[in-house]
């Protein structure tokens, strides 16, 4: 099913945040320095403000047709806190375990999928044609709020 465009800009990062996801999850002794880098990057130009958008933005207007404690939502906002929680913990640590990598490009990897599997699936299935309008002009008013 093709994208509505109230997510495709959503989309556009989750396929940045894969790629990083992907460099993590490939990461060895000689490349996880670079993945790391390639991630703090990414978070900090496109993943804060991401989950500032969906959580300001996007669940709000799916919780007007469903639960504000749909599962599918529930484990995004889960999700969300681990994510800033590794990404705080990344930006302020020297050393970086070796699981790490791995840990973080599979939990990132996961949230995409489900995110672009499940949720956003669910969200254009529940959305009025003019509710999706609005949502998309929202979602980019809040992309061009981007610090
Ligand atoms: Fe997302």
């Amino acid at each position: 099913m093709k994208r509505s465009n109230a997510l495709a800009q959503l989309s556009r990062d989750h396929h940045r945040g894969l790629v990083v996801a992907r460099q993590l999850n490939g990461a060895t002794r000689a490349t996880a320095s670079a993945a790391r880098d390639a991630f703090l990057a990414f978070w900090e130009q496109e993943g804060r403000e991401h989950f500032r958008v969906e959580e300001d933005v996007l669940f709000p207007a799916f919780a007007r047709h469903s639960s504000p404690a749909d599962e599918a939502v529930v484990r995004v906002l889960v999700d969300n806190v681990d994510l800033r929680r590794r990404a705080a913990d990344l930006s302020a640590e020297t050393l970086w375990p070796p699981e790490e990598p791995r840990k973080l490009g599979g939990r990132l990897h996961a949230h995409i999928r489900h995110e672009e599997r499940v949720l956003f699936p669910l969200i254009e299935a529940a959305l009025p044609e003019n509710e999706l309008i609005a949502l998309a002009a929202a979602v980019e008013l809040a992309h061009q709020q981007r610090p």
